[in-house]
């Protein structure tokens, strides 16, 4: 392990104030490859790797690990992910599961105290909450099966910017300011994101030098560089005794140097099903997000949504979410623990079923899981349980789009849970610890409740349609449960309103969870559109924020692409290709 003096030197970054770089641009169309991320840098490394030669999944990674630079509250090697690949060659889906995995050391009982639930914010920010990172091992499977470029290639450009620092932007500051209180209970994460106990300035220029000590590490020796040896030693140490100020108690986890060489990502087939005309093919368990999404659009293929007026289409809308959410809830888990009847929730006759619980003229109350079992069609999987006791969760995480001149595809979601994760920086490595362990529903008996080596059913939801057998758009979000929400609408936008991406990304966000109320956005309060959903009977969630961040690709039937970031949420995204068209 590093010298504390050392460590505190490492953790020292914030230098400077520069004036902030050029405006993003959300939208691009062009030929050649394409990225949409939520971070300029982090499209730039993309881009970077493109033209170097690199392939989509190459150019993901770099996005990615520059995103653990820029956006480190979101994502990062601290945490988990899932990655969907099309491989144009073989015309052909594949994803990669890192999502993180439960310590051996876990039981269904770990989050109870004297018969209650374990209070949720007291656990986030604890070495208890973090589950076995599995990020490097997803980079290390995907550029090992799929990729054409080495670990040491793809990292650079994170690295230079680690190195060189990034200004620092209104939406950083904004975060570092709201989850001060989480970051300072950790001195490694006061050193590295505040000076003088204060959040960093808009423009500062923000160093990672650990960061890039801990890309640079596995750029030289690979995976191992994480999962064995001083990094590895690091992680253990600090989820075992979390790094707190003075006066700090939290409580410690027991994630070990073994849970930490045993893990392993999982290649699994992608989920498919089909909505208008195109195949959608969403994210396979343990995520939630394809079988959510797939039975939401199951049940709106019962509606001519656009000769609709919009108002009654997106309460149909809310509708279907509402419907899922309940199956979700009731059913879904880590499916190397659960069998969960997902051939059931996706049959079109279990939708034709399912829909005469929706009320197509107003809002409707709570309602209970459907019973997909008739239609499981596979005798193996029994009657499992419904929902006992569900966790809140949080809304956080990020997503990003690659394509590249052959035809490949990225859309890749990772995490680490809530904004800051655990809120631990491993001390001499610059990055945050997640807290995916609140993923998991705390009570039991339920399909998602915490046992060793399980993986904490997630809502991330990257997503491709294809059209007569070619790509015709992927898309994906961040934002916890309200992911699958803003997918969903995201495609009914595109697919049934038939507006351009960019105005479906743009679009005010509505997410329905099967809750009394709905969540909504700034500003969205008062305008046409809720009002014409309150004669619905539509109620507001007081809790008012920003609802994800998507990211998409659009491929034309011309061979050419338009990348698709945010217009104005999380301070707006970042679009580019390869080949402009202006
Ligand atoms: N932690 C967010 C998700 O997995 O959905």
């Amino acid at each position: 392990m590093s010298h504390p003096a050392r460590r505190f030197a490492l953790a020292c970054t914030i230098v400077l104030i520069i004036p902030l770089g050029h405006a993003r641009t959300p939208v691009a169309s062009g030929t050649g490859g394409a990225v949409a991320t939520i971070s300029e840098q982090a499209s730039q490394s993309a881009m970077a790797i493109l033209n170097k030669g690199g392939n989509a999944v190459d150019a993901a990674v770099a996005a990615a690990a520059t995103l653990g630079v820029t956006d480190p509250y979101s994502c990062g090697i601290g945490g988990g992910g899932f990655m969907m690949i099309y491989l144009a060659k073989d015309k052909r889906v594949i994803t990669v599961d890192h999502r993180e995995s439960a310590p051996g050391s876990v039981s269904p009982s770990v989050f109870q105290e004297n018969g209650k639930d374990s209070d949720l914010d007291t656990t986030i920010a604890s070495g208890a909450s973090v589950g076995v990172p599995g990020t490097v091992r997803g980079w290390h499977e995907a550029l090992s099966r799929y990729g054409t470029m080495s670990f040491k290639q793809v990292l650079a450009p994170a690295i230079g910017v680690a190195s060189k620092g990034f200004p620092v932007s209104e939406n950083f500051r904004r975060l570092s300011a709201e989850n001060q209180k989480k970051l300072q209970m950790f001195t490694s994460s006061s050193a590295l994101y505040f000076k003088d106990g204060k959040p960093p300035a808009l423009g500062a220029v923000l160093k990672n030098p650990g960061l890039a000590r801990a890309y640079r590490d596995i750029g030289a020796q690979g995976q191992k560089a994480f999962y064995q040896g001083p990094m590895a030693r690091a992680i253990v140490e600090a989820v075992a005794r979390p790094p707190v100020a003075p006066g700090v108690r939290v409580r410690a986890g027991t994630l070990s140097m073994a849970d930490l060489a045993n893990y392993e990502a999982r290649i699994r087939q992608p989920l498919k099903t089909t909505y208008r005309g195109y195949e959608i093919v969403g994210m396979p368990l343990p995520s939630s997000g394809g079988i959510a999404i797939g039975e939401a659009l199951n049940l709106l293929e019962g509606y001519k949504l656009k000769a609709l007026p919009r108002a009654s289409a997106e309460h149909l809308t809310m509708e279907a979410s509402r419907l899922a959410f309940a199956d979700r809830n009731a059913y879904l888990a880590d499916p190397e623990y659960v069998d969960a009847p997902v051939a059931g929730l996706l049959s079109k006759e279990y939708a034709a079923r399912r829909r005469t619980a929706m009320n197509a003229e107003r809002a409707g109350p709570k309602v209970l899981a459907g019973d997909p079992y008739p239609f499981q069609n596979d005798p193996s999987v029994p009657q499992r349980p419904q929902a006992a006791r569900l966790m809140a969760e949080n809304a956080h995480t990020t997503h990003l789009a690659v394509s590249d001149k052959e035809g490949n595809i990225v859309a890749y979601t990772f995490t680490i849970e809530s904004w800051g994760g655990s809120g631990i920086v491993v001390p001499g490595y610059g990055f945050l610890l997640n807290n995916e362990m609140t993923d998991f529903d705390f009570g039991g008996p339920h399909p998602n409740v915490p046992e060793a080596g399980k993986r904490p059913r997630s809502s991330m939801a990257p997503t491709m349609a294809f059209k007569n057998g070619k790509p015709a758009f992927t898309v994906g979000s961040p934002g916890g449960a309200t992911i699958i929400t803003t997918v969903l609408q995201t495609i009914v936008n595109y697919i049934d309103f038939g507006m351009p991406m960019d105005k479906a990304i743009n679009a005010a966000r509505l997410s329905q969870r099967n809750d009394a109320l709905t969540e909504t956005e700034p500003g969205f309060a008062g305008s046409a559109q809720a009002l014409a959903l309150e004669k619905l009977g539509y109620k507001w969630n007081p809790k008012i924020e920003e609802i994800g961040a998507a990211n998409a690709i659009v491929f034309h039937a011309d061979g050419t692409v338009t990348a698709v970031s945010e217009g104005k949420r999380h301070g707006v995204g970042s679009a580019l290709v390869q080949k402009s068209a202006h």
